[in-house]
């Protein structure tokens, strides 16, 4: 099959080396170096329209668009529109990750388990209410800012800040909701909008330093499988992804592609955090390498509307992944520090995720750089080989949290 993927990130490479592994002739714009070496980069623009005609020309077999902001731009209903088929939801349907007011409304209207919340389109409005609540709370832009726009603030000062900090957008939003204690847990459906089949649960780990301190970055790295209980499995499967598949059928925009549950298993059972309308990135660098049945396949039959769950199958060894991340993220990340990737060994991957080559020298050039991912038969032996593969890497100031895996009592053994 020729497979054409959109986007250039650590996610975008996870789902290009899964395709190629897969024997499939991956196309992939714009890419990045570490893509470039499995597929045919292609120069596009990167709106809607141009892409679609772009996967026209290529006559790609299926389209797989990787981050939120495409989805939100259309590129799917472009796709459609020229009869090509594209993985992902439709522009209307993403609203379920691009716009948090209007997925929390959502959630109350089909009985989905969420945070208690309000939401505001005024600034002295939402600090009027700020002052009722306790600490900490959460403060959500509702508009897409690739997981940073979220502040766990524990005072009133930290709620003021971050509150202003949205309000001096144009048009913005802001969603503040009760803070949630438990484990969080990202789970992935795979779904042609009313079939759907579970990726093993993962576990990411949001903010910059250890012990989920500091602000809040798109995800510092991953363990998979997280160890969930049957009983919130089935919670989750039937309280949470099926009405919300249901919902968004009955609301005249079924949802195609990956749809993403954020959950916290709290005390009173699983709740989400927030949905995502793809592949979670760093979850893809996590999840992917585990699939044993052909990603390019499942894309296409769920853009047919002819998702067969039974045909999804993974690995039951586990993997871990460590983000390097540039010095100065998730503030004003340093680019251009040079990169020396190691080679890694069987089953170590190391995904790009914000990296570029000039003259030939491989450069940082965003906020989480590389994504290292090891695949073992034990929890534990992953995080090792990642951390020592990670340890591996030449990259003055990279940032990383020693403590992934900490949560649930994993831990990187010495080998
Ligand atoms: N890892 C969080 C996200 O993909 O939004």
């Amino acid at each position: 099959m020729k497979v054409l993927v959109i986007g250039g990130g650590g996610r975008e490479h996870a789902i290009v080396h899964t395709c190629a592994r897969q024997g499939h002739t991956v196309l992939c714009t714009p890419g990045n170096p570490g893509i470039a070496t499995l597929a045919r980069i292609l120069d596009s623009p990167q709106d809607a329209d141009s892409l679609a005609e772009l996967a026209v020309r290529e006559a790609a077999d299926v389209v797989i668009v990787g981050p939120e902001g495409y989805l939100a731009a259309g590129v799917v209903d472009a796709c459609t529109a020229r009869g090509v088929p594209a993985f992902g939801p439709t522009r209307a349907a993403s609203r379920l990750e691009g716009d948090k007011g209007w997925s929390k409304a959502f959630m109350l209207r089909h009985g989905i388990p969420t945070a208690q919340h309000a939401t505001f389109s005024d600034l002295d409005a939402a600090l009027a209410y700020m002052d009722s609540q306790s600490m900490p709370t959460v403060i959500k832009d509702a508009a897409l800012r690739a997981g940073k726009g979220v502040t766990i603030a524990h005072s009133q000062d930290e709620a003021g800040a971050a509150l202003k900090e949205i309000f001096s957008a144009p048009d913005a939003c802001a969603v503040i909701e009760d803070f949630m204690t438990g484990q969080e847990v990202s789970v992935l459906a795979l779904t042609d909008g009313e079939h759907f089949a579970l990726t093993p649960p993962s576990q990411d780990h949001k903010t910059i330093y250890a012990g989920d301190t500091g602000p809040m970055t798109g995800g510092m790295g991953v363990i998979c499988p997280f160890p969930l209980s049957a009983t919130d499995l089935e919670v989750i499967e039937t309280g949470v992804i099926a009405p919300t598949l249901a919902g968004m059928r009955a609301e005249g925009m079924p949802f195609q592609g990956v749809l993403y549950a954020g959950l916290m298993l709290t005390p009173d059972g699983p709740k989400v955090v927030e949905f995502n309308a793809r592949f979670g990135d760093p979850e893809a660098e996590a999840v992917l390498p585990l699939l044993q049945s052909d990603l390019a396949q499942h894309c296409l039959d769920a853009a047919r509307g002819e998702l067969d769950p039974e045909s999804i199958r993974f690995s039951d060894e586990s993997s871990a992944v460590i983000i390097l991340a540039a010095p100065g993220y998730p503030g004003d990340p340093v680019r251009g520090v040079p990169l020396g990737l190691p080679d890694g060994g069987d089953g170590e991957i190391i995904f790009h995720a914000g990296t570029r080559e000039v003259g030939g020298q491989l450069q940082s050039s965003g906020g989480r750089v590389l994504a290292v991912t090891a695949v073992a038969p034990t929890l534990n032996t992953a995080l090792t080989r990642a951390y020592a593969l990670a340890d591996r890497v030449d990259f003055a100031g990279a940032q990383l949290r020693r403590d992934i895996g900490g949560r649930i009592g994993a831990r990187a053994l010495d080998e």
